[in-house]
């Protein structure tokens, strides 16, 4: 790794003499990332705010396109033309692909003066460690097995939020009947998996997904389980409108809170949409785990890695980091954002009823071993096993592949990505 220890050291240390004295600091980050929508710009927005405090400027690199796919591919063209943003943010497998490649920088110091090793927990520091070296701050912990219902919609339908994927099936039943789009979904590849992954947690429970997902175990992706995976995903296509094909996520999201759809399976960033829509969870909407998986969580954690970009931008990109880990930043972010902190030691006091879900599930998950890695974002393969995944997945939401075609497909994919 071209990691820069000693001159980076040197550089800060001149930086310090250079700047002290003077007004404001001429520090810069240009940062990479994929937070478009209103509820995630709003949450950056906080982080742009405490990196101006400290002397910092916020040089904007946005991709659009949830989870980062596209971002990836943007990051790929800079690297490869010798200029590096200074700040991107990342998913899991793709933190590790970068570190093995050398290209991005140390973070040690920061981390050991901020104590990072005892507030980050380990399901994380596998993702921002390298060779035993911090090389990324984690700003959050996600998570994608959630529903998000439209309140009125529920309670118009009579009904109790649902418990198991036939009470999903009667409540959309019932959205039917109400005119609505009964479960707002975006046709995009990322979009179907993190259905998909929910669904397929729902059927198989944590040890399935693990077998499945994780160790990828051909009977488990081709047997009985997962065949009713496939088969639930086509009756739940038979939910959607006739428009989802590409949707974004946050146009979804936003039919759910004009009540023109009643249910959205969605990671927690969904609920930044319904926040900046000055929608009160109880009130205007319900957050409940996809049916069939409360006591699991399938997490992911956005995460900041810094450019190996030259000993100039060394300091801005440490006072990044460092403010990356504040634990108020970590309150005043995740509280907008919809996640959680990614850091242990920060009170729930501030989070919504569902941010005090989020917090609670994921520490219970941790405790009993149900916890695991997202497919869908980036934390349970490497991005050549995720995106084989994509492409069965969505041909056959698509109708392009049967279940018996997809049965057949999805161990094939898979075997020939590794
Ligand atoms: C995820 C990311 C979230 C959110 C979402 C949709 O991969 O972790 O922070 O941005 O994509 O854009």
């Amino acid at each position: 790794m071209a990691f820069r220890i000693a001159s980076h050291l040197a550089t800060a240390v001149a930086v310090i003499g250079l700047t002290a004295g003077s007004a404001a600091a001429e520090e810069q980050v240009e940062v990479l990332h994929w937070w478009t929508s209103g509820g995630e710009a709003a949450a950056l927005n906080v982080l742009k705010d405490n990196l101006k405090k400290e002397g910092v400027d916020w040089k904007d690199m946005p991709v659009a396109g949830g989870s980062g796919v596209q971002a990836m591919t943007a990051l790929r063209a800079r690297v490869t033309s010798g200029d590096p943003p200074t700040a991107v943010q990342m998913l899991g497998y793709d933190i590790k692909d970068w570190a093995e490649m050398g290209v991005v920088g140390n973070l040690d110091d920061v981390a050991k003066e901020g104590n990072w090793d005892k507030v980050i927990p380990a399901a994380l520091q596998e993702f921002s460690k390298y060779d035993g070296h911090w090389i990324a701050a984690p700003v959050n912990v996600h998570s994608t097995n959630w529903l998000w219902i439209n309140k009125a919609a529920l309670d118009k339908a009579g009904m109790e939020p649902p418990k198991s994927m036939d009470e999903l099936f009667t409540m959309l039943d019932k959205f039917k009947e109400q005119g609505i789009t009964p479960l707002a979904h975006g046709g995009q590849p990322w979009e179907d998996t993190t259905l998909w992954e929910a669904v397929v947690l729902s059927e198989g429970g944590m040890d399935f997904y693990k077998k499945a997902i994780i160790d990828l175990d051909t009977d488990a992706l081709s047997g009985d389980t997962m065949r009713k995976v496939f088969d639930d995903m086509t009756k739940l296509r038979g939910y959607f409108d006739d428009n989802f094909s590409g949707r974004d996520w946050n146009l979804a999201s936003a039919m759910v809170i004009e009540g023109k759809a009643g249910a959205q399976e969605m990671g927690d960033w969904a609920k930044g949409e319904f926040l900046r829509a000055d929608k009160v969870p109880g009130k205007d909407f319900v957050c409940i785990r996809f049916p069939g998986t409360q006591g699991s969580v399938l997490f992911n954690s956005d995460q900041f890695v810094m450019f190996d970009v030259g000993d100039d931008q060394h300091d801005a990109q440490m006072k990044m980091a460092k403010a990356v880990e504040d634990p108020g930043f970590q309150v005043a972010f995740n509280t907008v954002k919809g996640s959680v902190p990614a850091r242990t030691d920060v009170s729930d006091e501030k989070f919504d009823d569902c941010g005090k879900k989020g917090m609670k599930d994921l520490a219970e998950a941790a405790e009993s071993g149900k916890l695991a890695g997202s497919l869908a974002h980036g934390h349970a393969q490497p991005s050549s096993v995720k995106e084989a995944i994509f492409d069965v997945v969505t041909q056959h939401l698509n109708g392009q592949l049967t279940t018996d075609e997809a049965l057949k497909r999805l161990p094939e994919a898979v075997a020939a990505a590794q």
